[in-house]
């Protein structure tokens, strides 16, 4: 048996209408600033694709290409600016940055109500303590939202993280633990892997290795959630080996297509959510 295709990219498409008929019915002003630094080839990727995505639902993007070389301050000043910008209602700076500006201090300068990316301190701090109304960071919300869309249970199943970073694998614990999974999180020094990931009911992977996991790593009838994107010469890849865990998963999903398109569709969600309460509109 093959597994089911979690299909981010048709639940993205469904997401991104419902924003559009929002935006369009209320008649709501909205504009995200995307600002890149540096001439990072997938950044670019990312920013274009996120522009686009702007435009497919009535969200106007403000784009700000910053030289490799410009200055910490000069992204600060910025951001600055951009947080007084009544025009501005989400600012997302794609990372990484280049290595002389700190990622911390220029995620701390954004408007905790324009981080449409969920990523300051405030934001993920109201995550932490199980609140709701916050930005939550976009790729996790994404993963909860095509598992909740695709009705699979969450409650109660045990859930193994692969990865501990900010953006996805400590945010995704914290949600699927306030879904009620028994959470579980691994990383780069965990000790025998496999045995920890073949428990997993809901195995989601964001390792940032190629093809780290394999089928002997999933249990049979689990759900695989692939959040890492590779370039390679087959392709795009994840950090799972797709073929062999789809002959042994429940669900699954590829890349391309599966959380990448989610990824743009919850920015576009905090997007809509930052301008609907900055502008105070229900
Ligand atoms: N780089 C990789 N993922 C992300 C993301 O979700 N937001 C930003 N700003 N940069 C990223």
């Amino acid at each position: 048996m093959s597994a089911f295709i979690l299909d981010g990219k048709a639940i993205a498409a469904a997401i991104k209408q419902e924003i559009k008929d929002e935006i369009e019915s209320k008649n709501i002003k909205c504009g995200l600033a995307v600002v890149l630094v540096g001439d990072d080839e997938a950044s670019k990727v990312y920013v274009k694709n996120k522009i686009k995505a702007c435009s497919q639902t009535g969200i106007k993007s403000y784009a700000y290409y910053l030289q490799p070389t410009a200055e910490e301050n000069e992204l600060l000043q910025l951001i600055d600016a951009l947080n007084n910008d009544s025009n501005i209602h989400g600012i997302l700076v794609q990372l990484p940055l280049p290595s002389h500006i700190s990622p911390n201090k220029v995620i701390s300068a954004i408007n905790p109500k324009k981080d449409v990316d969920g990523f300051c301190a405030q934001n993920m701090g109201k995550l932490f303590l199980g609140e709701t109304d916050m930005l939550a960071p976009c790729t996790p919300s994404g993963i909860i939202e095509i598992l909740k869309r695709s009705n699979i249970e969450i409650s109660g199943k045990n859930a193994v993280i692969v990865g501990r970073s900010n953006i996805v694998g400590k945010p995704i614990a914290l949600m699927m633990l306030r879904e009620n999974a028994t959470v579980t999180i691994t990383h780069s020094k965990t000790k025998d892997l496999k045995s920890i990931t073949s428990l997993a009911d809901i195995l989601i992977v964001a390792a940032g290795k190629r093809e780290l996991i394999d089928a002997s790593m999933v249990k049979k009838g689990a759900v695989v959630v692939d959040v890492g994107i590779h370039r390679t010469e087959q392709g795009l890849k994840g950090d799972v080996k797709f073929d062999e865990a789809s002959k042994i998963a429940q669900a699954i999903t590829p890349v391309p297509g599966g959380v990448g398109p989610m990824t743009i569709a919850m920015l576009l969600k905090n997007t809509l959510k930052a301008a609907k309460d900055l502008l105070e509109i229900q």
